[in-house]
């Protein structure tokens, strides 16, 4: 189904919602396309690149008509390498504290990270003639209604103009070197680095400067984070609106409950930091987090991707429980229970990643 692995832990058909299996992303750099999540809030809409337009507006010295064709040819292309992380990633630890109606159950494969490549939206909106004002920002609009929303609306979302004058962001065409697929945006997508995947609004086809927010039910009700006590019901300006993402880490590789062999055991993951921070260190407990060992972490593919950390860790026959954290440029670690982070939502679980190995003797077959 939309070109993804066949071992897709798909949570909806239609709209279609789905993650991959760890392992399918575990230990590379850049997601292969088919294993990348997807997340979809309607129906995925049919584009003809060929008819498509992209109307630029709002607090601008003059509006745009872009067609594909204008933006590939007028703006210098960019590829940047971005993770991209739903904030109901993880959601499943926030469940095993309390229920959440209503959302589903994400595991830990709601991130991957991919090369995009396209125009830069600041290029777009200097084309426009936007100039930079401190406190407005950039509302996408796409075409995909969804009945999610109250009432059932198109998707839309926003960014402060800062961010969007920064040069980061993409309307992007590709994706891994390749056009975009219809389930990730086709024929252009936004791309926000360092935010959560909602601000990076598939099938754009507006993009408006304004004084406020945007006030479509995905910037305004959803994707924000509710105080524990909320009603998550439609109540627009509840809580706050997320954007830059929490510092986080996973263990991807042994999966949980695996049986590894006693002795050396590799474990693998990553560690990532939105806007603003990066991860400095990752350490791996045994013990539950009495004592602690710093993981081997790769140098990231620029400043928006993922760190991939590896440890090996010496393992006696029997139960162990393998913890994960992660640090960052402030000196912030994160949580160790999930339990104090439950929202009503279920969004931003960046608490301590933690799997069960059992460790077993290997038996040598008598030759
Ligand atoms: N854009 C539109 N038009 N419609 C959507 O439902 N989902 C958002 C974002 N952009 C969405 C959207 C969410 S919540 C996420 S996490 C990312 O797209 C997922 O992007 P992907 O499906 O390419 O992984």
């Amino acid at each position: 189904m939309w070109d993804k692995r066949s071992d897709m832990v798909v949570h909806e058909v239609d709209p279609y919602n789905a993650e991959p299996p760890p392992e399918a992303i575990a230990d590379l750099p850049l997601t292969p396309t088919d294993a990348f999540y997807s997340r979809n809030h309607g129906p995925v809409p049919d584009i003809d690149g060929r008819t498509w337009t992209l109307r630029v507006d709002g607090l601008v010295g003059s509006a745009l008509d872009l067609s594909l064709d204008d933006l590939q040819r007028r703006f210098e292309p960019t590829t940047v390498v971005a993770t991209l992380q739903c904030a109901g990633n993880r959601r499943t630890g926030l469940l095993a504290v309390r229920d959440i109606p209503g959302e589903s159950p994400w595991s830990g494969g709601a991130t991957s990270t991919a090369s995009w490549t396209g125009a830069r939206l600041a290029d777009v909106l200097r084309a426009a003639g936007a100039e930079p004002e401190e406190t407005a920002h950039v509302a996408f609009e796409a075409p995909d209604v969804s009945r999610d929303a109250h009432p059932a609306q198109p998707y839309g979302s926003s960014i402060p103009l800062a961010k969007g004058l920064s040069g980061e962001v993409l309307l992007a065409w590709q994706m891994n070197d390749a056009p975009l697929l219809p389930v990730h945006g086709a024929p252009v997508r936004v791309v926000v680095p360092g935010y959560i995947g909602a601000r990076s609004v598939k099938w754009v086809q507006r993009v408006t400067v304004q004084a406020e927010p945007s006030a479509s039910y995905f910037q305004a009700v959803a994707y924000r984070l509710l105080p524990p006590d909320a009603d998550p019901a439609n109540q627009p300006g509840r809580g706050f609106a997320l954007g830059p993402v929490a510092l986080n880490s996973d263990i991807l590789r042994p999966r949980d409950g695996d049986t590894v062999p006693a002795g050396s055991t590799e474990v693998s993951g990553y560690a990532y930091a939105g806007e603003g921070r990066s991860v400095t260190r990752v350490d791996v407990s045994c013990d539950d987090g009495r004592t602690w060992t710093q993981a081997d972490v790769a140098e990231p593919d620029g400043p928006w991707a993922w760190r991939l950390w590896r440890s090996v860790l010496d393992l006696p026959e029997g139960r162990h429980r393998v913890t994960v954290r992660a640090w960052d440029t402030t000196g912030a670690s994160q949580p160790e229970s999930a339990a104090s982070l439950w929202n009503p939502k279920g969004y931003v679980n960046n608490s301590w990643a933690r799997i069960e190995l059992r460790a077993e003797a290997v038996r040598r077959a008598c030759l």
